[in-house]
């Protein structure tokens, strides 16, 4: 019944388009339900689509074997395309790289490291954290990738600005800012300043809120917020007659809102950030790792860059420099460009012109980060943080603790993620001294051990990873080349992260590879 349907739907979907089949898919009691309709529907291309229509697949070449472009050859390849990857690159996944001992770190600067790190330590230099609502889970199911918590928010971790005069973990800025937020709403609901918005008992009810809310007295003492052991303790609460030291030096409302520490606040209420959050066990290339064994490793061209897009009358043909520096050429029936904009954009093609101005149109992004192992898990020994991030003003931006690994003998720390003039102000510097400069900035939080019990470090600045050349892109608007791009120009398709609305996600490059595939699979099926 279900292969049957299937067909049926996909007739319907080729001759009426989408509405068409939509609104069969509702006729057959097939539409999504309420809960599921917040995801994109997918209907990945299968054999029978070309079986039963006595069609044949295509070929299909994709350029570039980052996310978007691997998910592109394994959902065409369901159907039986005959999908040809070529990657610059000596690996898979692109920004998706995680770093291992023995790993090479070259950058346009001319600069190499190899990471010396140990067994099982790694550092995700791109993508790190997976939201649940992302189709990255999906295809972390589908593939096999197995999934284990990312710790993006700990109550643990600090937060420090240069103004303050000491780190302060997460819970207790949190419980100075509730607290004094609380303990100004409740006077001020309570002396009558918002009766004009709220009545008798809305007031009752936000007074009541705002006690739990902010831990603050009652009433008598004017609603007065005095510290609570929310904020920590100096002395842990432990047996006998140890009732715990509640953390002393409350600091006032006047301290509070001059540091800025409440600023911080929002950053877990983000829906693309809130917890719970996770990531692959092991690193998160083994997502790009999984895709590639669906795919076929002989399918992706390893260390061949493409030089030249030639759109034909009846397909495409794609020049490239294979892995000996020969100048090779494919040809196909369609292609998938799935590299960055501005790479693309000093690519020779014949696409025309206003294609290459919306491919030079977005601008580059950067972004940096430093993974520094350590001989001992201070941060768990001393200071009691199982992962979590440390937010900063500092130019490091955030410390990021390992959230696996817990209690073994070493582990990395992400020194620094940083973006914008601070990445490239890491990104000037050779790795030496951006190491020198991460610790001497994470002393201030951390003290001597962060520069004392280091083993070893490896640096990234995305700008300069050849053939990336950037962190991310940002549009000028949604409107024009944004739009050209999301179309395709002859038989050349774009795909990418950059396509999307979730930018600088896994997940972006997921639903535009998903996207393309179905425009692609569609004008196929229709027209060959
Ligand atoms: N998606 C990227 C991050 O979470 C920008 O840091």
């Amino acid at each position: 019944m279900g292969y049957s349907r299937r067909d049926f739907l996909s007739a319907v979907g080729v001759s009426g388009g989408a509405g068409a089949l939509f609104a069969t898919m509702g006729a057959l009691g097939l539409a999504p339900s309420a809960e599921a309709a917040a995801k994109g529907t997918f209907d990945p291309p299968q054999p029978s689509d070309f079986s039963l229509t006595r069609r044949s697949a295509k070929k299909v070449v994709i350029l570039g074997a980052g996310v978007a472009g691997l998910a592109t050859a394994y959902e065409l390849g369901k159907a039986g395309y005959d999908c040809t990857i070529l990657e610059a690159l000596d690996r898979v996944g692109g920004r998706n790289w995680t770093i291992r001992g023995g790993d090479r770190v070259t950058e346009l600067d001319g600069s190499t490291q190899v990471a010396k790190f140990g067994d099982g330590v790694y550092l995700n230099a791109g993508p790190a954290r997976l939201a649940q609502w992302m189709v990255t889970m999906d295809y972390c199911r589908e593939l096999g990738v197995d999934l284990e918590v990312f710790t993006n928010s700990n109550a643990q971790a600090y937060i420090y600005h240069q103004s303050m005069p000491a780190p302060v973990r997460w819970r207790t800025a949190k419980a100075d800012m509730y607290g004094y937020i609380a303990e100004l709403l409740s006077r001020a609901t309570d002396t009558g300043a918002l009766d004009a918005a709220l009545t008798a008992q809305d007031k009752e009810r936000l007074i009541a809120f705002l006690s739990s809310f902010g831990a603050v007295g009652d009433k008598a003492s004017g609603f007065r917020y005095s510290g609570t052991s929310r904020r920590g303790y100096s002395l842990n609460p432990g047996a006998g007659d140890q009732p715990g030291t509640p953390l002393g030096s409350v600091p006032s409302l006047s301290e509070v809102l001059a540091c800025g520490v409440g600023q911080r606040l929002s950053f877990e209420f983000g829906y693309d950030q809130a917890m719970l959050m996770f990531q692959p066990v092991g690193g998160m290339d083994a997502i790009p790792t999984a895709f590639a064994g669906k795919i076929g490793r002989q399918r992706i061209r390893l260390r061949s860059k493409v030089t030249r897009i030639t759109d034909l009358r009846d397909g495409v043909e794609v020049e490239y420099q294979d892995r000996h520096g020969r100048t090779q050429k494919i040809r196909a029936d369609m292609c998938v460009a799935a590299m960055p904009p501005h790479v693309l954009a000093k690519t020779a093609h014949n696409l025309g012109t206003e294609v290459q101005a919306a491919l030079a149109t977005p601008s580059v992004a950067s972004a940096g980060k430093i993974g520094l192992e350590y001989r001992r898990r201070w941060w768990e020994t001393d200071e009691d943080i199982y992962g979590g991030i440390t937010a900063t003003d500092l130019d490091l931006a955030t410390i990021w603790y390992p959230s696996y690994g817990y209690g073994t003998a070493r582990g990395l720390v992400v020194g620094y993620y940083n973006f914008g003039a601070e990445a490239d102000a890491y990104a000037a510097l050779n790795p030496a001294d951006r190491r020198r400069r991460a610790i001497e900035q994470g002393m201030k939080i951390h003290g001597a051990k962060y520069r004392d019990d280091l083993l070893s470090s490896v640096s990234v600045a995305w700008k300069l990873q050849p053939h990336i050349e950037g962190a991310w892109v940002s549009w000028p608007s949604r409107q024009g080349a944004y739009q050209l791009l999301n179309e395709p120009a002859g038989h050349v398709y774009f795909a990418g992260d950059w396509l999307s609305y979730m930018i600088a996600w896994q997940s972006g490059a997921l639903e535009s590879a998903r996207k393309v595939v179905t425009a692609l699979h569609r004008r196929v099926l229709s027209t060959s």
